[in-house]
């Protein structure tokens, strides 16, 4: 009989994003129950011998965090006469586990990309793809729509956690991903010097992108600079598009429309995106297309009413520099929105918008933030575009 195998287990749930746990050692996953089970814990402690945490990478946000199942990290003792009973393995893998979720707030693309697929990426990538997927939550959908990402991951197909009766043994695990910051990569954070540019370079790769970076735009060629402009469809409509459009195309931009429908296939959209020079949309989920956009592109966001530019930055500003981008923002004045339809012009929401902050966070959401439609004021875009323009082309 061989001496088992002493395993370890490292925890850190003093991140801001995520509680992670990295394990070694004798591992037994068992999918139904969501337990991970480590034997023979060399730094086994009674006080820790159950711990539990939610795999999503969106921790101090209560609500989206109790739609994510928790998961149960059991440890017994070397000896094992402790009341935990490992299962049998009955399939084992030669290559580490790492333990997700596509739950959360699985179908708006910007929380995909920041909650799972950065942290996926900062967790995974050094595996080289010998690694094993476990998703909690599974949504076949999403396994789907982002499979040329996870095929690039992994190069075995992510187990559906919930529905699995079989217990899989590995040498080691990680339960929860790495994560840093909103549509980010904080390098010294990341222990392999990951960049928001190589993870930027990972996702060219993973959908065959032909276009590294933007080459200057000369006046004289007859080119015209390509943007591609994001649409919504419920709040925050840009409700005259059709103006915008014919402005901006009247200045010398190619302009693509594109619609919820154009941006939710992903292997079609991110080679129209990457093919652009400028992406363009009001505040919301399609602008993180920016990451298919190829470097010393622009990033145009619109600003809605109503005192919305710090955190319109957090989301889609400050991201911008660290992936080689650059970034301009539009921000509408109170003659360019749908909320004079509810409120008169001297009503707080156009007089005093920090006012309506005061008042928290569901005030700002109902009314500034899904409360609202932009009318742009052509002759003001108009200006804004003309100055883009000439940034971005050359004699
Ligand atoms: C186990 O408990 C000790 C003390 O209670 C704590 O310091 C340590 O971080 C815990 N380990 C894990 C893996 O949670
Ligand atoms: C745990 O995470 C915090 C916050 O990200 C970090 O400062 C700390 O170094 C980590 N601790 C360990 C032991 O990795
Ligand atoms: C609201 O403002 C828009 C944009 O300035 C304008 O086109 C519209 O006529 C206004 N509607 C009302 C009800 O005042
Ligand atoms: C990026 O674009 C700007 C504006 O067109 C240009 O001045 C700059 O040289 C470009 N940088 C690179 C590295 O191509």
């Amino acid at each position: 009989v061989a001496a088992p195998i002493l395993g370890s287990i490292s925890c850190n749930f003093s991140n801001h994003q995520s509680d992670t746990c990295t394990m070694e050692g004798d591992l037994r996953i068992h999918g139904k129950s969501a337990t991970v089970y480590v034997v023979s814990v060399s730094t086994y402690r009674p006080e820790n011998s159950t711990i539990k945490l939610r795999p999503y990478a969106r921790k101090w946000e209560d609500q989206v965090m109790q739609l994510v199942r928790e998961v149960t990290v059991r440890s017994s003792p070397p000896g094992a006469d402790d009341d935990v009973i490992p299962p049998e393995c009955s399939v084992r893998h030669d290559v580490p586990a790492v333990v997700f979720s596509t739950g959360g707030y699985n179908r708006n693309f910007f929380h995909v990309m920041t909650d799972v697929i950065i942290p996926l990426y900062l967790t995974v990538r050094e595996y080289n793809g010998r690694v094993q997927l476990l998703a909690t939550d599974y949504e076949p959908n999403w396994i789907a729509k982002y499979k040329a990402i996870l095929v690039a991951l992994s190069a075995y197909p992510v187990i559906d956690m919930d529905s699995e009766d079989t217990v899989r043994c590995f040498p080691s695990a990680h339960v929860g991903l790495e994560s840093h910051k909103e549509l980010s990569i904080v390098p010294g954070l990341s222990r392999n010097g990951y960049t928001m540019a190589s993870f930027r370079d990972f996702i060219r790769s993973a959908y065959s992108l032909q276009r590294p970076r933007v080459a200057p735009v000369s006046r004289s060629s007859g080119r015209k600079p390509r943007l591609v402009l994001i649409l919504r469809r419920n709040s925050r409509q840009l409700k005259n598009e059709a103006d915008a459009i014919a402005a901006a195309t009247e200045l010398g931009f190619e302009v693509v429309a594109a619609g919820p429908d154009d941006v939710s296939d992903l292997e079609r959209f991110s080679g129209l995106a990457n093919s652009c020079d400028v992406l363009m949309g009001v505040h919301g989920a399609g602008l993180a297309n920016m990451l298919f956009l190829p470097d010393n592109a622009t990033v145009v966001q619109i600003i809605p009413w109503g005192e919305l530019k710090w955190p319109c930055r957090h989301s889609f500003g400050d991201p911008v520099a660290p992936m080689g981008l650059r970034y301009l923002e539009y921000e509408v004045t109170a003659d360019e929105t749908t909320l004079n339809e509810t409120y008169p012009r001297d009503h707080a929401v156009f007089t005093d918008p920090v006012s309506v902050h005061r008042q928290g966070f569901d005030k700002v959401w109902n009314i500034f933030i899904n409360g609202q439609h932009v009318i742009l004021d052509i002759k003001r875009f108009r200006g804004f575009m003309e100055q883009l323009y000439q940034t971005i082309t050359t004699e």
